[in-house]
């Protein structure tokens, strides 16, 4: 009998999403990972800080609106660190996407989501036009993962009117992946206003991310 291959040891698994030729690639990496990617990116080694952070900007914003009745998506969700986070302000609720069914499934676990949907979110949304206050998205712009086009202008259709995204996007990529090129063409277009700052992200490793926020414009 042939020895039976050993899973890589989970530190591992985020090389290998990163390097992923496509997003059925990506996913049997995720959905492998899903058991374990909490107790990995939770290692005191790792400081993931970018869910915390994300969920403390969009909470900041959705004060003017009142937390009560915010209606967030969190694209991307994984395993559900950010809806945790978001859901300290008590938001009126919280929708997740994310390509990986096993990465759902640990989400749903959490109790924070009203809604969890598998969505390829390279590929248009199916949510109509103006549905939430607040999008975030941490974690999912990386190398191998989610691209600029047409996910950024997808996820702020799905935004109301004066509504945000708040979005992460691995500072390596942010150039050479075309999201910069994509948010400019947002702003010349009028559809949105955007900042960026540059934060923190997987501490543990040094990778630093651009904090991208897109307030959506009323349409001229
Ligand atoms: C690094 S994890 C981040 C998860 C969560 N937002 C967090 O911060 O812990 C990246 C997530 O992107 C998801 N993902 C990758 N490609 C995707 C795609 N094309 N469409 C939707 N989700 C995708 C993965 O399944 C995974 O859950």
């Amino acid at each position: 009998m042939s020895p039976a291959i050993p899973a890589p040891p989970p530190a591992l698994y985020l090389k290998q999403a990163r390097n992923s030729p496509s997003s059925q690639e990506c996913m049997s990496i995720y959905d492998k990972w899903a058991a374990t990617y909490n107790d990995e990116v939770g290692d005191s080694a790792q400081e993931y800080v970018a869910p915390v952070l994300v969920a403390r900007a969009a909470i900041k914003y959705s004060e003017a609106n009142g937390p009560a009745n915010t209606i967030i998506l969190d694209a991307g969700c994984g395993t559900g660190l950010v809806g945790q986070a978001l859901s300290i302000a008590r938001p009126k609720a919280i929708d997740g996407l994310d390509l990986s069914v096993p990465m759902l499934e640990i989400a749903r676990d959490t109790g924070v989501y009203r809604d969890l949907d598998q969505a390829d979110l390279n590929k248009p949304i199916n949510k109509p036009d103006g549905t939430y206050d607040t999008v975030v998205c941490v974690g999912t712009f990386t190398l191998g993962h989610v691209g600029p086009n047409p996910a950024l202008r997808e996820l702020v259709r799905v935004t109301k009117t004066h509504g945000v995204v708040v979005a992460t996007i691995l500072k390596e990529i942010w150039i050479s992946g075309g999201f910069k090129d994509e948010v400019a063409k947002l702003q010349e277009e009028g559809v949105v206003r955007a900042t960026e700052e540059l934060i923190d992200y997987v501490k543990g490793h040094g990778d630093k991310a651009v904090l991208l926020t897109l307030e959506k414009l009323p349409s001229a």
